[in-house]
């Protein structure tokens, strides 16, 4: 089983789509890997469903590590990405380096960051230096209030171009289309020559992601016109979680056979 490298996901363009999904710890890590989606993001969004934040700003480089981390000793073949937080690479270069360059300490492959033409001289010292990037546009969740909320962004088609080819005049090695018009991510996929990973982007990019615990509906109110929910993971916990209380209470858990002589 070879582990994916970053040549292998530029070499997938126009090929084959590649499967990419987030994963915050061991289990969620270790099943991702083993089902073989080429690129497991370490994503901020962390800070809504690992942690309960209506957003992604709160999380930190403390806790991206942590997570880092422990998708690393769960993952064998797949691509970690690490996702920067807010304000790990806004604040000046030098910092941006160093945290950077600490996910790969970590254990990452690359590591994510969001925006466009703004940040694409950042991301050209970085790769220089190293480490692989993965851009990302289109609605940029830190920027939310910004936007006035996680709102549809790139409705003229062209407006987002310019920033996805500064991403890749950078050297990024993809880029995530996030929330933006079918049409738009189809027109920077076919004007980029690195792929595109969409996330309610429509079906031409070159790749997709979700969320983990979207896809497995494990927090019931986060529903997504985006999303495709897999299975109804609360509901199917919740059944088994209250099979367990109820044995707790009617004695029926453990049994002698499940104890120690
Ligand atoms: O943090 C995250 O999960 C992400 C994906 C939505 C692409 O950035």
């Amino acid at each position: 089983m070879q582990k994916i490298t970053i040549k292998d996901i530029l070499r997938m363009k126009g090929r084959e789509k590649i499967a990419a999904i987030t994963a915050y710890d061991y289990p969620s890590a270790l099943v991702a890997d083993d089902v073989g989606f080429e690129i497991i993001l370490v994503g901020d969004s962390a800070s809504m469903v690992i942690h309960g934040n209506d957003n992604t700003l709160s999380i930190g480089m403390e806790e991206m590590l942590m997570h880092t981390k422990a998708v690393c000793k769960g993952v064998k073949r797949s691509l970690v990405v690490s996702d920067m937080p807010f304000l790990s690479y806004q604040v000046s270069e030098e910092e941006a380096i160093r945290n950077a360059g600490s996910f790969l300490k970590a254990g990452a492959d690359a590591v994510k960051l969001e925006g466009g033409k703004e940040i694409s001289s950042l991301i050209r010292k970085l790769v220089s230096y190293g480490i692989p990037v993965m851009g990302h546009i289109g609605m940029n969740p830190q920027k939310f209030k910004i936007y006035g909320g996680f709102k549809l962004q790139g409705k003229d088609k062209y407006s987002l171009l310019e920033d996805a080819k500064s991403l890749e005049e950078a050297g990024v090695f993809s880029i995530v289309l996030e929330k933006v018009p079918y049409e738009s991510a189809r027109y920077i996929t076919e004007n980029v020559s690195v792929p595109t990973i969409g996330i309610g982007a429509g079906p031409y990019t070159d790749g997709q992601i979700l969320v983990f615990h979207d896809v497995l509906g494990l927090i019931p109110h986060y529903k997504f016109k985006f999303v495709r929910r897999y299975l109804e993971g609360y509901s199917v916990f919740k059944e088994a979680l209250s099979k367990f209380k109820g044995d707790i209470k009617s004695s029926n858990f453990p049994t002698l056979e499940e104890s120690y002589e």
